[in-house]
């Protein structure tokens, strides 16, 4: 410990944002927000359909100017620099059936050190894209074209094109959006494991909150502010949510039961807008 670190200031945040103000058409989508997401955490963002949640992160990453108020990552104002630090996973990938890359040639776009695979051998670049996004399942994949994988494969390569940056934070919009149900588990497990692997910040958007409760060390539950916070046992009971929304919390069953245990009160459960 150095001298004086017993009053040093808190670690910085992975993600710092406050009040802010996004108007998009007459909509005041985001009405206020105020968040900070500690370093290495592995957080939730949940909210019915329409709650701002993909307009905030369009925020972190730059992609949407705010009307008012100011958001920092990994202790910078947002830009260029800081955004090379940040990796992200959008909610849909529009993928035309003609795109002819292979899964390898599409991965080694993203290193320098494996952008011109056309020159290497194929080992090399594998080995590299291997190592860069270890525990993704890619070998399997290398060679298969992009445009053939089943939505939850084409996922895992976009988590996996998103490690090869070696991000420090990683932005997943609703991953399991293409996803079949009994691959949604597996989907969240592999995340989690990356997590653990990697110790990175992780800000998953979901509205799957069985997954929120057993993965998720703090949740954020949106609504164009941020309307509650806490650890999910906290704020995933149908009360709190239902103070914060005014939604409908539904359960529903699942056909296949080989996911790690849920807790009592932690059913799977979807949020609708009512
Ligand atoms: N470009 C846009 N112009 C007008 N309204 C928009 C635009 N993009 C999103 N919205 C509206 O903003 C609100 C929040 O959208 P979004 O951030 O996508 O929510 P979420 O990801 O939580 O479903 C929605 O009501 C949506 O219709
Ligand atoms: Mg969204």
């Amino acid at each position: 410990m150095t001298p004086g670190a017993s009053n040093a200031r808190p670690a910085p945040a992975a993600i710092e944002v406050h009040d802010a103000r996004v108007r998009l058409g007459d909509t005041d989508v985001l009405r206020g927000v105020n968040l900070r997401v500690p370093m290495g955490q592995m957080v939730a963002l949940i909210g019915p359909n329409g709650s701002g949640k993909t307009t905030l992160l369009r925020c972190l990453l730059g992609l949407q100017r705010l009307d008012a108020g100011n958001v920092r990552i990994l202790g910078e104002p947002v830009g260029p620099k800081v955004l090379r630090r940040v990796g992200y996973v959008p909610q849909r990938l529009p993928l035309d059936p003609s795109f002819a890359l292979c899964v390898r040639e599409f991965l080694a776009l993203r290193r320098p050190d494996t952008r011109l695979w056309f020159f290497r051998r194929t080992r090399a670049t594998d080995d590299i894209l291997l190592r860069h996004a270890p525990g993704l399942g890619m070998e399997p994949l290398l060679s298969r074209p992009l445009s053939g994988l089943s939505g939850g494969q084409l996922q895992r390569v976009l988590i996996a094109y998103s490690l090869l940056g070696d991000p420090e934070l990683l932005l997943l919009d609703e991953p399991t959006a293409g996803v079949d149900t009994p691959g949604e588990q597996d989907f969240y497990q592999l995340i989690g494991d990356v997590h653990a692997r990697l110790g990175i910040t992780i800000v998953l958007v979901s509205h799957d909150l069985g997954m929120v409760f057993r993965r998720a060390s703090w949740v954020y539950a949106l609504n164009g502010v941020i309307c509650c916070e806490g650890r999910p046992e906290e704020v995933i009971n149908a009360n709190s949510l239902k103070a914060a929304y005014g939604i409908h919390v539904t359960p529903y069953h699942h056909h296949h039961h080989s996911h790690a245990p849920v807790p009592p009160e932690g059913v799977p459960i979807t949020l609708h807008r009512r």
